[in-house]
């Protein structure tokens, strides 16, 4: 580090503007000097996320993130500081010059994966379309798979082999260690007669049809593969790793983003997503074996803002449908539900019906507030007074979670009419159901930036101690905002005059790396500098901290503060993230 040079650095800014780049992935709006929307990194419904074109960085006042352009890219691509530079380079079409250790390690290592999985992959491939192949081949035809379908999803067979794909693999010039970082491989402790116990690696994939799993980037991140025996797993995913996160990726979003449909169609299973696509439903998606996560719904708030939801009928499918509508509203997408008859799941409602009977299917499907109620009036009989008022306490319980004034009294009325009871009364209840969910959501949503900020080594940022946070932020402000004053600032202050491990660190790395490297703009060399959670408390700091507002004529002041604040602590023999921890615990209590 620095891996690049200044120039470059330089250009690269120039021609990224923040707003620019943001703007692809967020809907962004005026507000005075700056640029607000709805943060991409957490869940929220109004907007505290906020681009300042001026200063070229972004900042989220809700979970705290924050940075330049190239933070914004490394959290939103889940990529390395040299990746996500690359990345910035590449969509502007600037050559990115050579430098020595331009990869780092861990990058270098997530291209190796991805090369191994490719190789694999037509390895698996290649043995379903071999001899070998033929019990993988007879059960995909058996659920009447189409050679086109086999080929455009790169299917394959592993085996019946504790050691085909390893061998392979290393006749392909990779090593163990590769395979096992890859996770292709299975680990197990062997003891031999002599009581010396060595480790043996086992292929991980064994008499299973293969999936191989491709981000929207076209990577092949990992493989689902599912018995062709009465495996008790009957789908097997690749362990996670750094190329694999299956919370953050969807099958076949790597087709799906492309389609023009519009909506994108989320069902549970690999097998689902392959039946719709042949049939001509190429925007269906899957999870990856786990239920939807918010990660999943803005990644699919990426491509579209419809999604239809086509679980199984079955009760697990129910629940995971009303976990989804939620998750999927969270981030603004319009939901609609479709509710397969007939037929467990859309793969064989597909193969029971064909194509036009699911088209209908799609076509006659309920927004998730319709769905929701329906739900709801199934599960009761309002013939009955006690069922009847306890099916309107749950009918209101979801149309309080409706945003638009309007679109609540539409159902108001339609409940109205259902129950018989008197629209005053609804709307009367209906508010006093509202007034409790704001301030409850209120307080989830301070909970979570305080547990959010626990993993930062920023502990002390509760309020008990926010005179300190205050004083040490504004000393990192100061040099942030003032690089000219570096020579006062490290006069009056030492690094043993912070209280924080975390802040005692950045500014001793600030001091040192401005002296090395002065710049105009040192809030844009914090991205190379640190991990990209701790930039966005540091942009806290300049934007709520001390809120550019440090004067810098007054480094004594700041100066004198943080020595008063450090003796009162000392004094109380309270120090740094104990006083956090005790916060957090208070929280966690109260929840209760
Ligand atoms: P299902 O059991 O509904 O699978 O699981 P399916 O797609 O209908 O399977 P087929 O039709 O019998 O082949 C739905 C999804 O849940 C995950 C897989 O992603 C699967 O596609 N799953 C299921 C697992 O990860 N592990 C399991 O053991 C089972
Ligand atoms: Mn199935």
């Amino acid at each position: 580090m620095p891996q690049f040079g200044e120039e470059f650095l330089t250009e690269l800014r120039n021609r990224c503007d923040i707003v620019s780049i943001v703007s692809r992935y967020v809907d962004l709006k005026k507000r005075s000097s700056s640029f607000v929307g709805l943060c991409p990194f957490h869940n929220e419904k109004t907007p505290s996320f906020h681009v300042h074109p001026a200063k070229q960085m972004f900042y989220c006042f809700g979970c705290h993130a924050g940075g330049d352009v190239i933070t914004f890219i490394m959290k939103s691509e889940n990529l390395t500081y040299p990746e996500a530079v690359h990345f910035l380079a590449d969509s502007v079409g600037l050559h990115v010059p050579k430098t020595t250790a331009i990869d780092s390690e861990i990058s270098s290592l997530r291209k190796k994966i991805f090369e191994m999985n490719r190789v694999a992959a037509r390895y698996f491939h290649d043995t379903l379309m071999s001899d070998a192949g033929k019990p993988g081949l007879e059960y995909l035809q058996k659920r009447a798979l189409t050679p086109q379908s086999i080929v455009r999803f790169g299917l394959g067979y592993a085996p019946e082999s504790w050691d085909s794909l390893i061998k392979y693999m290393r006749s392909q010039g990779y090593t163990d260690n590769d395979l096992k970082s890859a996770g292709l491989v299975s680990v197990s402790e062997q003891s031999g007669k002599d009581t010396s116990s060595r480790t043996r690696i086992f292929d991980k994939f064994r008499n299973r049809v293969m999936f191989p799993i491709i981000d929207y980037r076209n990577n092949i991140i990992g493989f689902g593969g599912r018995t062709l025996a009465d495996d008790p797993a009957k789908y097997l995913n690749s362990p996670e790793n750094i190329v694999f996160r299956k919370g953050e990726n969807l099958y076949a979003i790597n087709y799906a983003r492309t389609n023009k449909l519009g909506a994108l169609i989320l069902v549970e299973g690999y097998m689902d997503v392959i039946a719709l696509h042949q049939a001509g439903f190429n925007s269906a998606v899957a999870t990856l074996g786990t239920a939807l996560t918010p990660a999943q719904a803005r990644l699919m708030k990426r491509f579209t803002d419809k999604i239809i939801i086509c679980y199984d009928s079955d009760a697990a499918g129910k629940n995971a449908t009303r976990r989804a509508i939620e998750i999927l509203k969270n981030v603004d997408l319009d939901v609609k539900v479709v509710t397969v008859t007939g037929g467990k799941d859309p793969d064989e409602f597909i193969k029971a019906y064909g194509a036009d009977k699911f088209r209908a299917l799609l076509d006659g499907s309920s927004n998730d507030i319709e769905y929701k109620l329906g739900e709801i009036t199934f599960k009761y009989n309002l013939e009955i007074d006690s069922e009847k008022a306890a099916c309107v306490r749950e009918y209101l319980g979801v149309i309080a979670g409706i945003k638009n004034r309007v679109e609540r009294e539409v159902y108001i009325d339609k409940i109205a009419r259902e129950t018989g009871l008197t629209k005053e009364n609804l709307t009367a209840e209906l508010d006093t159901l509202i007034r409790r969910k704001v301030a409850e959501e209120k307080k989830n949503e301070e909970k979570k930036v305080y547990t959010s900020l626990s993993g930062t080594g920023n502990g002390y940022l509760s309020r008990k101690n926010i005179s300190v946070s205050r004083a040490e932020g504004d000393v990192i402000s100061l040099i942030l905002n003032f690089p000219q004053k570096l020579d006062e600032i490290e006069k009056l202050i030492s690094p043993d005059d912070f209280l924080t491990d975390f802040n005692k660190r950045v500014y001793t790395v600030l001091c040192e790396k401005l002296r090395e490297n002065p710049s105009s703009q040192p809030h844009l060399m914090l991205s190379s500098l640190f991990e990209p959670d701790e930039v966005g408390v540091l942009m806290g700091y300049i934007t709520e901290v001390g809120a550019f507002s440090v004067d810098g004529e007054e480094v004594r002041a700041v100066a004198d503060r943080l020595k008063a604040e450090k003796k009162k602590k000392e004094a109380a023999g309270a120090i740094s993230d104990t006083g956090f921890q005790q916060y957090l615990e208070d929280l966690k209590k109260k929840g209760k």
